[in-house]
């Protein structure tokens, strides 16, 4: 439904501006694709690129991996221990699952304190669940930070990201660093069998069933990607060359080549990891609310919305959250009340229809651009891996952004329609739900069946 309202001039030339200042336009994209590529020879080159491509030491499964495991999942402020099995058929199933919330202080105080608290739920997460204390269990550990894989179930932290900053964390092998905290907590029967990424644990677990998946994305609190290269193309790796492909992680959030804006700008001089992470500080659910709110703030400062109620309106740093967003965008109401409920609870009662659209509005520019960007990026791979696109190709995504965000899946599509034209069809983005924990389960699986 369009809903015609009268902006007050200044306000509709404002908007006209953040218009183009936010659009993606097909001359980004192209150029986009351009640079993605170059970076991405020179991250498997080993060269200094925003790229980091690293090698995930494991390749698509065959679907016939079998067993019980306890996957861990970390990677945002929700920690999850699950108990997932395989059934060699292609069919993974989770037995248990418990989410754990983890405190802004174990995020950020010492590695010892944070891990400490992983080790913990994992005691009372076996506790819970009658598994046995002295039965050796293999464990599955989804680490979605940028980590150095030195084998299966080894690698070093690079760096932090989505607001972690643990001391004393980085540059240890993270494998080490679980089984020190397992250790003090006396937990003995616990054999780490695989440490993966989210983006890879989602690869793994939609091909497990999904033959045709060849790209595993996250849009949720952070973003990244990973796909199977060839080994040749890996000119960096010094190993044995044991396989045809092997699953690259390319944590694509810190790709910087891309159209800034000024709230962009100081949205990374304000977090914790300034320079790094460009790509994900534009597209991810941990920024967009932020993102928005730099928008609404600066419209506040120039007296253009929300007039009689000041500047304090929506003045928390990360007070504004992309769920609210999703609320705000898919309000398709007459009066849009959802909008208007949302205002009053923060503080912002009788406001005008022109508001609220505007509200609206723009939403959809942050929204938009994130779902640009992220299709972007996914056409980028798929012509890196296959530049006539002569295959099928099924994107396995997980995240609450691409899951539950109103339009997003669309507004993706509309970019591989506007480059592929009639071959965007080839293209399948598929909701890979819980592929960090059962994927990590798979790959221990096959970790298991090649050490056997
Ligand atoms: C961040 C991490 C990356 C992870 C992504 C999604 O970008 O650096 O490893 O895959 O978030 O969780």
């Amino acid at each position: 439904m369009a809903i015609s309202t009268n902006l007050p001039v200044a306000c509709k030339e404002f908007e006209n501006y953040l218009n183009k200042l936010f659009n993606i336009s097909d001359c980004d994209i192209r150029t986009i694709i351009k640079d993605f590529h170059s970076e991405m020879q020179k991250g498997l080159s080993g060269y200094e690129s925003s790229l980091k491509m690293i090698p995930a030491f494991v390749d698509r499964p065959k679907g016939n991996e079998k067993g019980k495991f306890i996957a861990l999942d970390l990677g945002g402020t929700n920690f999850r221990v699950l108990e997932v099995e395989l059934d060699g058929k292609g069919n993974s199933s989770v037995l248990a699952v418990s989410k754990f919330v983890i405190k802004k202080k174990d995020m950020q105080g010492t590695g010892d304190q944070l891990f400490d608290f992983i080790a913990d739920s994992i005691k009372s997460f076996m506790q819970e669940n009658s598994i046995s204390c002295d039965k050796q269990i293999e464990l599955a550990f989804t680490f979605s930070f940028p980590v150095e894989q030195t084998n299966i179930a080894a690698g070093t932290l690079i760096v932090w990201t989505k607001g972690f900053t643990a001391k004393g964390v980085v540059g240890e092998d993270i494998v080490i660093v679980l089984n020190e905290a397992l250790k003090r907590k006396g937990i003995s029967n616990v054999k780490v069998a695989a440490l993966a990424n989210d983006t890879v644990g989602t690869l793994v677990a939609k091909s497990y069933n999904v033959p045709s998946c060849d790209i595993g994305v996250i849009l949720g609190t952070g973003s990244n990607a990973c796909y199977p290269e060839k080994m040749s193309n890996i000119t960096k790796w010094r190993g044995v060359r044991k396989k045809d492909n092997m699953i690259i992680n390319m944590e694509w959030g810190n790709f910087d080549k891309l159209p800034i804006t000024t709230y962009d700008k100081e949205i990374d001089k304000a977090s914790p990891n300034t320079g790094r992470q460009r790509l994900e500080k534009l597209v991810s659910g941990m920024y967009l609310g932020e993102i928005l709110r730099q928008v609404i703030s600066d419209l506040i400062q120039r007296d253009l919305i929300f007039k009689d109620y000041g500047t304090n309106v929506f003045h928390k740093p990360y007070g504004l959250l992309t769920e609210h967003m999703s609320l705000i965008e898919g309000d398709n109401s007459d009066n849009l009340g959802e909008i208007e409920n949302f205002l009053v609870e923060n503080g912002i009662a009788n406001i005008n229809l022109h508001s609220k659209v505007l509200l609206k509005k723009l939403c959809h520019l942050v929204s938009a651009r994130s779902a640009r960007i992220s299709a972007t990026a996914i056409s980028a791979i798929i012509t890196w891996m296959d530049p006539e696109l002569k295959k099928n190709h099924t994107v396995g995504i997980d995240g609450s952004l691409f899951e539950k965000y109103p339009g997003f899946k669309g507004i993706m599509e509309e970019v591989f329609e506007e480059l592929f034209k009639d071959k965007a069809k080839k293209i399948t983005l598929e909701l890979a739900k819980d592929g960090s924990g059962k994927g990590a389960a798979i790959i221990a699986a096959v970790a298991a069946s090649s050490e056997k």
